[in-house]
């Protein structure tokens, strides 16, 4: 029988194990070994694209066959300094910022929003923001001198995929298990001699 249960889904961005040891070294070293308030565990590191929430067992696979029509090219990501939102000197997320690659970010995003209306998602009001997000605050804190200090990090990554993720809430950190992969890939053109038509 089906798991009546709504999944708990987004749409992000995994972190590759090389940056992610990076960050974590940059973070030590610019930051210190705690972060403020609640850490983002580094194994959960992600980029978001589109939170969906609570999920039906028919809106799921309407969205798996909407992604899975996406077509992107990969892209390489860069990282710039600290921010907080909604703004640094009362945050209550601490994130990282993107630098190259946050247009094709973005415009990815809007491809996942799209896909996601069409699979019968309510539209996201908010504007997308590219960022990975390193730790909440409750309540709020005034990480201006923290962000100010903070040498930008010179990490760089490719993106050559986003996933489905299912949220488990519960313990002390969310589990974030990846239900899908859907790569990235250049479009490959053929020319009118290669084309299925001509032969
Ligand atoms: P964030 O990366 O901006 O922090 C998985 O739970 C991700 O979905 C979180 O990392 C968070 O994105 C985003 N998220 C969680 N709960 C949300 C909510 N209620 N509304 C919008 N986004 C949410």
């Amino acid at each position: 029988m089906p798991d009546p249960t709504p999944f708990r889904l987004f749409v992000g961005i995994a972190v590759a194990d090389d940056l992610r040891d990076a960050l974590e070294r940059h973070l030590a070293a610019t930051v210190g070994e705690r972060l403020p308030g609640r850490a983002v565990p580094p194994a959960n590191w992600h980029l978001t694209l589109r939170f969906l929430g609570a999920t039906d067992a028919e809106r799921h696979p309407r969205m798996v066959d909407e992604l899975a029509r996406i077509e992107a090219p990969p892209f390489d990501l860069t990282f710039t300094g600290l921010g907080g939102f909604p703004r640094a000197g009362r945050a209550k997320v601490l994130w990282i910022g993107v630098g190259a690659g946050a247009d094709e970010l973005r415009a990815l995003a809007a491809s996942i929003e799209a896909a996601a209306v069409r699979a019968g998602f309510a539209a996201e009001p908010k504007p997308f923001s590219p960022h990975l997000t390193l730790s909440r605050l409750r309540p709020s804190a005034d990480l201006r001198p923290l962000v100010d200090a903070a040498a930008p990090f010179g990490g760089r990554m490719r993106v050559d995929a986003f996933t489905l993720f299912r949220s488990h809430l519960g313990g002390a950190a969310p589990r974030y298990e990846p239900l899908e992969r859907f790569p990235l890939a250049r479009s490959v053109r053929l020319d009118s001699a290669d084309s299925v038509d001509s032969v």
